[in-house]
């Protein structure tokens, strides 16, 4: 059992492994990690997450066809040397943070054989310490101190802490689902007594959803070795976290309630798009001037446009 007071979290995992059926066909050839919100890359925001928050060590895994993802956080000496030449400062400076953020390492997960398998990927990275889980696909603005806030519950409580968020029955079975109670740590800590991945509405134990952001104890890898595929065939990081729950390690929950973007759902990538646009120095003057004009032409009840 990992105790409080336990080493702190320092390295993260990305996975990124994912076939990202949702975007097909762009993701028959693009990374739907790759795919760009505004000028930056989606997986770019979430490793700039990891080091902000204290993790500088980062492990993708990556799969088959996600090739250009090793490229985007490589040097690019030709177009540095370009830029340079140009003069261009701007654009080489964001060519540079790309590379710099963060160490980036890579492992293969050889079968998208599901989250927890992807996960078990990273044991020999991770070793006997906490470490933190950051979903590829899921951007959580950088004013909310969502994982900061996980790793400091981590570091007080021990064991591991998962992202929750509302999403209201009515959505309930498309994500992990848990059961939680109370702690004397303010509402947003709650102490999480059970876990089951995409269950129907009418057995769903809460409408709170595990979303993106994970910090766990090292335990969790034992436990997914013998984790048996679950819902949808695949080895589910839920079940494993559910089994850590039954042997009474502790699982608590952080209850998220800031801006949150998955962008591997299209409408939500489009969302992300506009209001991290709409939200930028250089281009949310003239954004948000059209789409004041583009809006009050819409109908109200969101029938389609004549
Ligand atoms: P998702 O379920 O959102 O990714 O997994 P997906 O399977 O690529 O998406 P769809 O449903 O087919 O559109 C969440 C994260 O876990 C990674 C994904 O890359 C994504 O970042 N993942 C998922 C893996 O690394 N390996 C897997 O076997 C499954």
């Amino acid at each position: 059992m990992t105790s409080p007071g336990a080493r702190h979290a320092r390295k993260a995992v990305i996975p990124v492994a994912g076939m990202g059926t949702r975007f097909l066909p762009a993701t028959k050839a693009i990374p739907k990690e790759l795919l760009p919100v505004v000028d930056r890359p989606a997986l770019e925001y979430i490793v700039a997450e990891a080091a902000r928050a204290g993790l500088p060590e980062v492990l993708m895994v990556t799969g088959r066809n996600k090739a250009a993802i090793e490229d985007f956080f490589d040097r690019v000496p030709e177009l540095e040397a370009a830029l340079e030449k140009k003069g261009d400062d701007g654009r080489l400076a964001a060519v540079h943070s790309s590379t710099e953020v963060a160490q980036v390492h890579f492992v293969r997960q050889g079968e998208a054989k599901g989250l927890g398998h992807a996960v078990l990927q990273a044991a020999a990275f991770v070793g006997q310490e906490p470490f933190a889980v950051l979903l590829g696909d899921d951007i959580i603005d950088e004013r909310d101190l969502l994982l900061e806030q996980m790793l400091a519950v981590q570091a007080e409580h021990g064991g591991s802490v998962i992202a929750l968020l509302d999403v209201g029955m009515e959505n309930i079975d498309k994500y992990g689902a848990v059961a939680v109670e109370p702690t004397s740590d303010g509402r947003d800590v709650v102490a999480v007594t059970g876990l089951v991945e995409k269950p129907p509405v009418d057995e769903a134990p809460s409408s709170l959803a595990i979303i993106g952001r994970y910090v766990l104890a090292p335990e969790v890898f034992e436990v997914l070795r013998e984790t048996a595929p679950g819902r949808g065939g695949e080895i589910q990081l839920t079940d494993a976290l559910a089994t850590l729950v039954e042997r009474g390690e502790p699982v608590h929950g952080v209850v998220f309630s800031g801006r949150r973007y998955d962008t591997g759902d299209r409408l939500d990538y489009l969302k992300a798009v506009v209001q991290l646009a709409s939200e930028r120095d250089d281009l949310g003057p003239p954004l948000r001037a059209w789409l004041h004009e583009f809006v009050s032409q819409l109908p109200r009840d969101g029938a389609s446009p004549s």
